[in-house]
């Protein structure tokens, strides 16, 4: 199977395409875009940090997350290596209503391995969702060199995808992960549908 077919058979789970009018619209505000999506991959690579120190005695999350830490910070690398070459500055750290929509869904209580499965679930969402993006990024803009960056993103993203999912079903009851997964799913089609539509935004 390539690439492509196995990504969609794992990932195009996500209930909600995104409007097709969103890349136009981001194609034409590539440096808010570049600034969004460089805090995009510090926030990911902090989230994973984050995961790392408060879940510490679950080995297989500090082994599997470790390295996608440096990825993201990688990813971060890049992205600033593009906006010097623009003379773009980084800019301001903007509000993320996406990402703070969907906290609010991660259910508080429970287990540790209840409250872990939620986060990695949540993380699986948001690459999800970004791989999603960097396809139609990689797809319709007009700059050659971004589309290949974005192509490169688009992979490297669904790789975390997996991670992510892999390491929840590993840890939790499969059916309950499932179950819950599909929730989150549904969660996030409605925020996506809630949020205003800008190109100034990766989400
Ligand atoms: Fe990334
Ligand atoms: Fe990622």
């Amino acid at each position: 199977m390539s690439w492509e077919e196995s990504t969609r058979q794992k990932m195009l789970h996500l209930q909600l395409p995104t409007d097709p009018r969103w890349v136009n619209i981001a194609g034409m505000n590539i440096e808010d875009i570049l600034v969004d999506h460089a805090y995009c991959e510090q926030k990911a690579a902090s989230s994973c940090i984050s995961l790392i120190v408060n879940f510490f005695d679950f080995e297989e999350v500090v082994n599997t997350l470790t390295p996608v830490v440096a990825e993201e910070w990688g990813h971060f690398e890049r992205v600033m290596e593009h906006l010097k070459k623009r003379g773009y500055p980084l800019g301001k750290p903007r509000k993320d209503e996406y990402v703070v929509k969907l906290s609010q869904f991660v259910k508080k209580g429970g287990s540790r391995e209840q409250q872990l499965t939620e986060y990695l679930l949540m993380n699986a969402l948001i690459e999800a969702r970004s791989c999603e993006r960097f396809k139609l990024l990689s797809l319709h803009i007009q700059d050659e060199e971004l589309k290949k960056f974005y192509y490169e993103l688009m992979v490297s993203e669904a790789g975390h995808y997996v991670n992510f999912i892999e390491l929840a079903r590993n840890l939790y009851d499969k059916e309950k992960v499932n179950a819950r997964w599909k929730e989150w799913l549904a969660y996030e089609a409605e925020v996506l549908e809630g949020l205003e539509l800008r190109g100034d935004r990766m989400h």
